[in-house]
């Protein structure tokens, strides 16, 4: 792990730019009997199916099929939200039968009024109430991170000075002034994200939970997530968007894979094991994921732990389950773990995905300058500055939204 961050404290984005392919990139367009795919119909019967199967068996872990006992209680609204400027509903939703099982809370704000308006959704970090300084959302219970033994973690009411504390990271007075709604909930509701976590999943609710991931769960409660919004007659259901930063980032391109009611997806510097090229051997290792993070992918992934040459997928793969639907994807160019290049190539590569079925992917293939967004059908930026989500990159996805939501009205 320090061998990881040295080699990049050295490395600046400039030298990053120049690296050539440590491995051949595995071609989204080849079937695994090695034909090429030469029409969407093949792609959609057969290459898509063929591609989603091994990111279940070698990456993300197969979820199970059904659902659990799933209670949604009535909402708790606030019409006159943030000053007059938002609806504000608030829901809890119980996984089981049972109360003291794993639960919950999508905290979800809308433009005033009565017109269906598009929704973006995403997983927060650390608890709904850091989403914004609103006094009305609701506390979430959040895990103490300063206890390294798990069984020692404690599960406590948030502290209230955290309210607002990622504000700056999700714009709500910006996206409603715009017209959308956002929902959030905190991923760790849905699985704690610390080894030693799975007996507090969701994933235990079904057979051999230790067979899936803490990446496919939180990818299952965004699913869920939605279910619950598609019920909610002020949001237009085909204009749902879902967004993730980092590894929220690589737990929303999955759901989006699988969950083809996402209707456009923002993965800001999700990385590897996300949009990122594992193959290009530079940033963040398949060995450091597997071995800091061993609970967000399968078993099987650990297989590849030294040799991601041997891994039959990559992240322009995971970019190519999204299309046709639109598909941003943001870098930062100091986020060297997350390897800018890596992702632009990514996003370039599965543009070809795209034009098969009669998209436009990129429609560039060199880098474009920092804090320049190129935007078609896929889009893309390389921020200035760090791992983070800013006003800058929601500014970029709202034009993006706009262009692709505004035109289906
Ligand atoms: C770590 C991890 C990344 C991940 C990031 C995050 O840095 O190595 O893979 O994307 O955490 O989620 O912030």
């Amino acid at each position: 792990m320090v061998r990881f961050a040295v080699i990049l404290a050295l490395t600046t984005f400039a030298q990053a730019q120049n690296l050539t392919y440590n491995h051949p990139v595995p071609d989204p367009l080849t079937l695994a009997d090695g034909q090429p795919v030469k029409d969407a119909a093949t792609w959609t019967t057969k290459r898509r199916p063929e591609l989603m199967a091994l990111f279940e068996d070698k990456v993300y872990g197969k979820t199970p099929s059904g659902h659990t006992d799933i209670r949604v209680m009535p909402p708790l609204v606030d019409l006159k939200a943030l000053k007059g400027k938002a609806v504000r509903k608030q829901v809890t939703i119980y996984f089981s039968d049972r109360n003291d099982g794993p639960l919950m809370q999508v905290l979800l704000y809308l433009p005033p009024g009565n017109t269906k308006v598009p929704v973006f959704v995403g997983l927060n970090f650390n608890g709904n109430q850091t989403v914004n300084a609103d006094p009305g959302i609701l506390m979430n219970e959040v895990w103490s991170t300063d206890e390294l033994d798990p069984k020692k973690r404690l599960h406590l009411q948030a502290d209230e000075r955290t309210r607002g504390t990622n504000a700056a990271a999700w714009q709500v007075e910006k996206i409603l002034a715009h017209g959308y709604g956002l929902a959030s909930i905190y991923y760790y509701d849905i699985e704690p994200d610390f080894v030693g976590g799975l007996p507090m999943s969701a994933r235990m609710l079904f057979p051999e939970p230790e067979k899936w991931s803490a990446l496919g769960v939180w990818a299952w409660g965004l699913s869920r997530a939605l279910d619950h919004l598609l019920t909610d007659s002020r949001i237009d259901p085909k204009r749902i968007g879902l967004i993730g930063h980092s590894r929220l980032g690589k737990a929303a391109l999955w759901a989006a894979a699988q969950d083809t009611r996402f209707s456009l997806v923002i993965s800001n510097e999700s990385g590897k094991g996300g949009a990122s090229l594992l193959k290009r051997g530079f940033g963040e290792t398949i060995d450091h994921l597997n071995g800091a993070f061993p609970h967000w992918f399968n078993p099987a992934y650990k297989e590849f732990t030294g040799h991601p040459e041997k891994l039959p997928v990559d992240g322009n793969e995971l970019l190519a389950l999204i299309a046709p639907r639109p598909l941003y994807v943001a870098s930062a160019a100091e986020d060297l773990g997350s390897d800018p290049k890596g992702e632009f190539l990514s996003a370039v590569n599965a543009g070809r995905v795209y034009g098969l079925l009669g998209r436009k992917g990129l429609g560039i293939t060199q880098m474009p300058m920092v804090d320049q967004p190129v935007m078609h059908d896929i889009g893309y930026h390389v921020r200035s500055g760090k791992h983070d989500v800013t006003e800058f990159d929601w500014d970029q996805y709202l034009t993006f939204a706009d262009m692709h939501w505004r035109e289906k009205r």
